[in-house]
């Protein structure tokens, strides 16, 4: 598995586990299926967010950029770590939207997703999205 930054430690069970909780309070009538993230800012604080749908079905946003919004709009800049997950066994990885609004504040982050009761994936941003915008 790859370091996204070198020296730093990052608690995967600990930010599954509050993108896990993230995706309790899922406003999903639409598509009925819960995502929370839960995002590591290099000052160690973490914002969670959760899927956030919409009956015009284009205005929906997904648990990544809920979380990323609410870190950038605390003074947030610069992302370690994004962890997504949603309460089944489905392996819930970023879609492109997500990849390229992520980027913008950590190319090199690392995405990890849940991957069935207690375990994960994790990749770097990078391999998910080469070239952003
Ligand atoms: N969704 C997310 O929130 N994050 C993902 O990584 C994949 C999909 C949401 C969007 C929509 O509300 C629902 O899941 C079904 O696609």
């Amino acid at each position: 598995m790859a370091e996204p930054q070198k020296g730093i430690d990052i608690d995967y069970a600990g930010l599954l586990a509050k993108a896990v909780k993230a995706a309790e309070v899922s406003y999903s009538p639409y598509s009925h299926y819960r995502v929370g993230a839960a995002i590591l800012t290099a000052d160690g604080e973490i914002f969670t967010g959760t899927n956030v749908e919409n009956s015009y079905i284009g205005c929906s946003i997904c648990a990544e950029r809920t979380a990323a919004v609410k870190a950038v709009s605390s003074g947030a800049r610069q992302f370690l770590a994004c962890a997504v997950a949603n309460p089944t066994d489905d392996e819930c990885v970023p879609c492109g939207i997500c990849r390229q609004f992520l980027a913008e504040f950590g190319k090199d982050q690392l995405i990890i997703v849940k991957k069935g009761q207690d375990g994960h994936i994790a990749m770097p941003l990078s391999e998910l999205l080469p070239e952003p915008g």
